[in-house]
This record gives structure tokens, sequence and C-alpha cells, in this order.
């Protein structure tokens, strides 16, 4: 499994994201298959990892070493989600899918069965036991045989599935009549909205020290810049904001200015790619 070791900032809670709680919600309480479509870098997997609690949980299902006291925070949070974030390996086969996701689907009943019932020693009567919902990110990267077994799992438990990919997912899927039978909800994840980015765009101009005031022309024309450079991509505002804040330092500017937005971009690879 991909291990997101990077660090990302703040999350922010954007409408974007609580539309994906909202979707997440209804594919688990439906025990259905959802279809979660996006471009790269507009937040899919961030929002993903969040429902999961997955930052908390991660660590301890990937290495599962001895016990420590601190894991009893970690069985709540499972148990609270009761959801697995599962990154789809690159070309995987079946059986190396199978091999790879299975320890996580064990250990993490293990996770939620200790939080709630740790005298019980049974076994669940399901694949996925108290499982409730599986997301599986970058979807695109599963054959057909891996999407047959996930679809055998799904079959073979009450748990909700989803499958988050790029645009064009899910025409990719309508060639798997056994899957795509079962989807029941699809879902763009759309980009950032104007006054999201603008809330954003506020907060990170602050942290570097600056304020962005509306009512002044040459904020505003900077902000449009960042805008437009950005189209709502999430991760193309981060990394043209390191750029900004690398320009700001060295040049010891005292503004944002247009100027400074557009040297920042040359030094980005901003393409049309999506
Ligand atoms: N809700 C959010 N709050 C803060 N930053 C975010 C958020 N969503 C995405 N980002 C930023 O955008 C980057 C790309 O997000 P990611 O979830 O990997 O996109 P996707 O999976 O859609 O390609 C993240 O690494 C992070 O820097
Ligand atoms: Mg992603």
């Amino acid at each position: 499994m991909n291990r997101q070791t990077r660090r990302t900032g703040t999350f922010i809670v954007t409408r974007e994201h609580k539309r994906f709680v909202e979707f997440a919600n209804t594919v688990r309480r439906n025990a259905t298959i959802g279809l979660c479509h996006g471009r790269a870098g507009v937040g899919k997997t961030l929002s993903a990892r969040r429902y999961a609690h997955w930052d908390r949980i991660e660590p301890l299902v990937t290495t599962w070493g001895k016990r420590e006291d601190s894991d009893a925070k970690v069985y709540a949070a499972s148990a609270r989600a009761r959801t697995l974030f599962y990154t789809a390996p690159v070309g995987g086969s079946i059986s190396a899918l199978r091999k790879d996701i299975q320890p996580y689907i064990m250990r993490l009943c293990i996770c939620i069965d200790s939080h709630e019932n740790p005298e019980w020693t049974g076994r669940h009567s399901t694949p996925l036991g108290p499982i409730e919902l599986v997301i599986v990110d970058e979807a695109e990267r599963l054959t057909m045989t891996g999407l047959e077994f996930l679809r055998d799992l799904f079959d073979h438990s009450d748990a909700g599935l989803i499958l988050i990919g790029m645009p064009g997912i899910e025409k990719r899927m309508a060639q798997y009549p056994q899957l795509y039978s079962r989807i029941g909800f699809v879902h763009e994840y759309p980009s950032l909205s104007q006054d999201e980015m603008q809330f954003d765009l506020q907060r990170r101009w602050r942290k570097l020290g600056f304020g962005l005031d509306d009512a002044d022309f040459t904020d505003a024309r900077a902000a449009a810049a960042i805008i437009r450079l950005t189209a709502g991509n999430f991760q193309l505002l981060q990394r043209l904001f390191m750029q900004i804040e690398r320009i700001a330092r060295i040049n010891e500017i005292a503004a944002i200015t247009k100027d400074v937005v557009e040297a920042a971009a040359q030094t980005l690879v901003i393409g049309n790619a999506n």
C-alpha cells in the first residue's frame, strides 16, 4: 500500500469534501458500489483518507508491530470510521492484490474488535467483518481480474465499496457489466469553487504575513491570476504557493503582486494535462 508520508499542511474542510462525505455515507448506508471520479489534484485522495481517519490508522496497520498503550486511540478511531482506505497497486495481478489487501482487512478488523469487544476471539461470518466501507484509491490501476476480486469481496459482505479514479473511469467500468450493474452511485469530485479558492488564498496570504484585501486592486489582480492559473486545482495551488513564498522571501517582497504570481508560475510546469 502506498504510504502518504509527505506533509500536506492543514486539511481544509471544503464544500467538495463535505459532498464527498455525504456520498461515502450514502454508499455505506446502502451497502452498494460507488464510483468517484475527478481530475488529478482536486483532493480525492485526501478526502478519502480523512473520511477513513487513515492518517491515524495507517501507521499501525502497516507496521503491525508490538502493541503500545497509545494503540487504544487507533482502535477507537477505526471503530468510529469502520472504513478501509486502500491504494490499488500498480499492475497488480489478482493474487498480488489479494495478498496485498488481505492483511489490511484482517488488521483493521482486529483494531475495530479490540475497541468494541476485546475479549472476543471468534470469527466473522463475512470476509469484511465489522468493516462497513472499503475505499479503493487509484482504481484505474486495477485489472479486470482485480475488479472481479473486489466485486466478489463486496458480494460476500454487507459493506459498501468506493472506487476512486480519474475522469473516464466510469466509462472503463461500463465494460465490466458484472461490476457496473452493481454501481449504485457515481460522484464527480469537482474542482474548488471560486469562493473556496478565495477563502484558501486568504488563509495562505495571511500565513505568508500579508493580508489579502479585496478592495486592493493589486491583491485582487494577484488573486485573479492565481485562480486563473490553478483553475480550482488544490495541488497546483499548493505548488504555486511554494514558489510564491520562495520568490517573496528571496526578493524580500512586501506584497504579492500579479508579477510575483506570474514569476512563480513560470517556475512550475502548469500544463493543460488535466
Ligand atoms: N481539503 C484539503 N485541504 C488542504 N489541502 C488539500 C485538500 N485537498 C487537497 N489538498 C492539496 O492538494 C493536493 C492533492 O490532493 P489529492 O487528494 O492528492 O488529489 P487527488 O487525489 O484528487 O489527485 C494535496 O497533496 C494537498 O496539498
Ligand atoms: Mg489521488
